[in-house]
């Protein structure tokens, strides 16, 4: 009898939910290969007793096979389906559809009663997508839902000596499916490892070990709390400890004079050895006090501040499959970019990942398996978290997530899920950890009145609702009354995501971790999200891409919507990674004046004993002068000032930049010695002017020394190269923050006079850029004049039936230096949008993306205007190729402003800074703007026509609009006269 309908979880075979725990009683793996069949629908044959799969005798010889663990759609069984809000199904709960993709499983196995002799014999799944009924030897022993929840049957009294029999049906749907309803694959499937555990009679059935430390005197209390046989004898080694208690009443907790402070910066473990006469069970337990005082939130007496990411577990081959090597590589990459907290959005990942944060060093939010969000499109009518019909199906998914993960250290806080409204059974849920866990605080970020969570959290907010939340609290967010606004806001706040990290982007990063050092009440957030969910695939002739909604021929999905990782679908750290290492630098560097530099610790525990500082002194970008120091000793929140030496450095003969960066001295656990953690620069020196020396040639016919123009004044031919161009241009193709509008605009609205939310019913900047056709400009010579050495060329570029547009004028002259081009670009017309770019792009011939790009300038990345933290100014060389991301789906990427000089094969160009005319930025690519436009994946741009150099005095911000805040009007890009010159040397 299958339970698609049945919102409560079980009938209830089950056994009540305990910790994941390492223990020396037996365990027998029946992860593998296994026999599968996948119904398109479900085959009903189950409703009068076991279907006949399920029979020991069944001949399944002519199935295919599956490794468990695994998700069926992604070994050519059926296909992932991608929405974000919306249900794939009828919003007809508690009830899904006959056509329910179900997928058999079958397997046999040995199994002997001397596994575990005297004891019992327990099945368990760590995971299955959504619902599963299990059959041992023909009887059924069970069905349960929770995808990402672990569950155990006592299966003793069904097994047989030698061969066992194994049936699973798995449903992709189910009434469970209502309650996981979360922006993500919907990836059916036994995608965790199932197992046989022995347990001992008198064994441990669970231990609830917590550890506690007084950060004002470091006394520390370890709470054991065990659940089985009698006597229990716990152990710490390293603490002298070794305490036996009878029974239950004799438990107490234990005393440690002084124990280390477990942080992410100094993730200290004790071991830890629980055991009975027949089990013992080892734990690694940290000590941290994790209490709330007003808004403030603390973990061992300071101040806890989030600088951490939404994760989801994903992988681009095996879904959300546990591989540890990934897993470790993924929470490596996170330290080595400055992150050290995790939302484990939106459910429980692989109950490894918590051992790894305890050990890496993760503070983290650990979220319940529970969404109901497309309920909100029918304004919460029946919503699970508040229906009583659900009571039972809520509840236990928060007493499953506490149970398995409740003895770590790292976690720090308990998520009762996302986006699920708010109601009843959420606030039940809150109740019940509250009795259960009451160590750490509660989070839910739509308890906006705070009846039943413990700090206040907001997802995308604006900067001036941060603002008014941690000051004057004047902006009205949420239709509740003042005085539920008023208590919740009276606690700690975190964001529980911001800034949306999709495509090209976030901007905006800097200005959010100012609010986070501005605001004490604020502490940290989350940033959506650590990774793209592309699953890699193949085209019909054999080109890899990475699939998103739509590309499985869903009917209905959200597209590209869950591309919005700071690390590219196969690992790749996207430059928005760079950045947020670089606004988290746990150790600032600023330059004060002359040879002193502040230093900061803004660590939470760690001081700065382990760090040296490195200086280097370029002018124009080689270096003159370099030297090390160790970094001050500065306590956590210190500041001194530092001067670095004079001796040794030579006058400067150019533009002098000096660098200072912080680095490990020696490597850390999770990283290389030398790693840099932060990094500064200044410019102490601008670049000599240079004196106009005058030039050997004039015209020859068309050419002008090396150039040769045509007619209309284009250049079309630089010494053996073929040219084209320059040609005006404004566009770029959008990024998703360009084409969505997640939030208000300020692109029409002044922020004040939006409540700083800017203008919700503005389209998204893209939309208005099409309509006044910046993607089409129309060009028309309006003079070309050639004057003695050299040739001034007018242009005037308008979109069809407009009647704004740009005039520019490209001076060109021949001097010693070379053919030096002076741009001039005035907007004209009545304006009403701003400008994805201005500048120029000359078209280059397509052999020379074969050859390395090496500029001066800004790098090593692309950046912009709100991104620009990890950019700094140095020489550096990639393959025209890397200068782009590979975004997952091709958009503007791989601008980098302040461009001094380029080399590319034959051609050498240098910028010129003179006067009110800035640096160009400068762009490589084999498509223009144009051909990036609407291409949905990489593999579909057409053909390449050359290589396009785009020059650009200035480009609009990026942004989070695609699910947040726009471009801040500071960032924006409004139409205004630019200049710029450059010189082909
Ligand atoms: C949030 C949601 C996330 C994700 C994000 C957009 O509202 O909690 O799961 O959907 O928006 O990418």
């Amino acid at each position: 009898m299958t339970h698609l309908g049945d919102p409560t979880p079980g009938s209830d075979t089950r056994l009540p939910p305990r910790a994941w725990l390492r223990s020396d009683a037996p365990v027998q793996s029946l992860d593998g290969d296994w026999a599968f069949l996948l119904h398109d629908a479900d085959p009903g044959d189950d409703l009068d007793g076991p279907p006949p799969f399920a029979a020991v005798d069944a001949d399944v010889s002519a199935w295919d096979r599956i490794p468990v663990p695994s998700h069926w759609g992604l070994h050519g069984h059926g296909h992932p389906t991608y929405t974000n809000i919306r249900y794939p199904f009828p919003l007809d709960p508690p009830h899904v559809p006959d056509a329910n993709p179900t997928g058999d499983h079958r397997r046999t196995f040995d199994w002997h009663p001397s596994f575990c002799p005297d004891g019992r014999t327990l099945l368990r799944f760590e995971g299955v997508e959504s619902l599963a009924t299990v059959w041992l030897n023909g009887t059924e022993i069970g069905w349960f839902t929770g995808s990402r929840l672990m569950t155990e049957f006592d299966v003793t009294d069904h097994l047989v000596d030698g061969e066992n029999v194994l049936a699973v049906r798995v449903h992709q749907w189910s009434a469970a499916s209502y309650l996981e309803d979360q922006d993500q694959w919907w990836l059916p499937g036994i995608f965790r490892s199932v197992s046989l555990q022995g347990r001992p009679a008198d064994g441990l059935d669970d231990v609830f070990v917590r550890g506690d430390r007084d950060p004002a005197t470091g006394v520390g209390t370890l709470d054991v709390r065990p659940r089985g046989g009698w006597p229990v004898t716990v152990t710490v080694l390293e603490l002298g400890i070794h305490e036996t208690w009878a029974s239950e009443g004799a438990v107490v907790p234990l005393q440690i004079d002084a124990v280390d402070a477990w942080t992410p910066e100094t993730p200290r473990l004790y071991d830890v050895e629980v055991s009975t006469d027949a089990e013992t069970v080892r734990l690694r337990v940290g000590f941290r006090r994790i209490e709330i005082a007003g808004d403030r939130l603390l973990a061992d007496g300071r101040p806890l501040i989030f600088r951490g990411v939404n994760r989801h577990e994903t992988d681009p081959d095996r879904g959300r499959v546990f591989d540890e090597d990934y897993v470790r590589g993924e929470l490596e990459l996170m330290r080595q970019h400055n992150i050290t907290a995790i939302r484990t959005a939106h459910q429980p990942p692989h109950p490894r990942v918590l051992e790894l944060a305890d050990e890496i060093g993760f503070w983290v939010v650990l979220e319940c398996d529970l969404e109901t969000h497309g309920f909100w499109d029918v304004e919460w009518t029946g919503n699970p978290a508040d229906d009583p019909a659900w009571r039972d199906a809520c509840l236990d998914r928060v007493r499953r997530t506490v149970e398995r993960d409740k003895n770590h250290a790292s976690v720090v806080m308990w998520s009762l899920g996302n986006e699920s409204g708010t109601g009843r059974n959420l606030a039940e849920m809150a109740g019940w950890i509250r009795e259960r866990d009451d160590s750490r605080p509660i989070h839910y970020e739509g308890d906006y009145g705070g009846a039943y969570t413990d700090v206040y959290s907001r997802m995308y907010p604006t900067m001036e609702e941060i603002a008014s939340v941690c000051g004057d609290q004047t902006m009205a967010v949420h239709e509740i009354g003042p005085a539920e606004g008023a208590r919740q806001r009276a606690k700690p706040f975190v964001l529980c995501e911001f800034a949306h990290a999709m495509g090209n982007g976030p901007g905006s990063l800097a200005d959010y971790e100012r609010m986070v050092e501005q605001y004490p009440r604020l502490h940290g957030g989350f940033v959506w999200e650590w990774r793209d969910h592309g699953i890699r695939t193949r085209t019909a002739d054999g080109t890899e891409f990475f699939a998103y909604g739509g590309d499985f021929g869903e009917p209905v999905h959200d597209g590209v919507y869950l591309m919005d990782g700071l690390v590219l679908s196969d690992g790749t750290p996207s430059p928005g990674l760079g950045e947020l290492a670089a606004v988290w630098a746990p150790v600032t560097l600023e330059h004060v004046s002359g040879r002193s530099w502040r230093v900061r610790n803004r660590q939470h525990s760690l001081c700065t004993d382990h760090l040296d500082l490195r200086w280097r002194v370029e002018d124009d970008g080689i270096r003159v002068a370099d030297g090390a120091l160790p970094a001050p000793i500065l306590s956590p929140g210190a500041e001194t000032v530092i001067e670095l030496p004079a001796a040794g450095i030579p006058d400067a003969t150019g533009e002098r930049w000096i660098t200072l960066e912080a680095v490990w001295r020696d490597a850390p656990a999770w990283g290389a010695a030398g790693h840099v953690v932060s990094r500064a620069q200044v410019q102490v020196n601008a670049a000599p002017p240079r004196p106009a020396r005058a030039a050997a040639g004039g015209w020859r016919g068309d050419a002008l020394g090396d150039a040769v123009f045509d007619r209309r004044g284009a250049l079309v031919r630089w010494r053996d190269l073929e040219v084209s161009g320059p040609l005006p241009e404004l566009w770029r193709a959008p990024t998703e923050n360009d084409q969505l509008d997640g939030q208000g605009s300020y692109e029409t609205a002044d922020p004040a006079l939006t409540n700083g939310r800017g203008d919700e019913s503005t389209p998204a900047s893209s939309v208005r850029w099409l309509e006044r056709g910046l993607d089409r400009l129309q060009h028309r010579v309006l003079s070309v004049e050639r004057t003695e050495q050299g040739l001034v060329q007018r242009v005037r570029s308008m979109a069809a039936h407009s009647a704004q547009g740009i005039e520019t004028t490209f001076a060109w002259r021949l001097d010693g230096d070379g053919l030096r081009l002076h741009t001039d670009i005035r907007p004209f017309g009545p304006w009403d949008c701003t400008w994805p770019r201005v500048g120029a792009r000359i078209g280059l011939p397509g052999a020379l993306a074969d050859e390395p790009a090496r500029w001066y300038g800004t790098g090593p990345a692309e950046s912009y205007s709100d991104s620009a933290e990890a950019a700094y100014v140095g020489r550096f060389e990639a393959a025209v190729d890397e200068l782009g991301v590979a975004y997952g789906r091709p958009q503007e990427t791989g601008h980098r402003p302040g461009l001094r000089a380029l080399d590319l094969g034959p051609l050498h160009l240098r910028a010129v800074a003179s006067g009110s005319t800035g640096l160009p930025g400068f762009q490589l690519d084999r498509h223009t703007a144009q051909e990036r436009t609407g291409v949905a994946h990489a593999h579909e741009l057409p053909p390449s026509q050359g290589l396009w150099l785009y020059l650009d005095a200035a480009q609009h911000g990026l942004g989070s609009r695609a699910c947040g805040p726009d471009v801040l009007p500071r960032h924006a890009l409004w139409p205004r006269a630019v200049s710029w010159t450059v010189v082909f040397e």
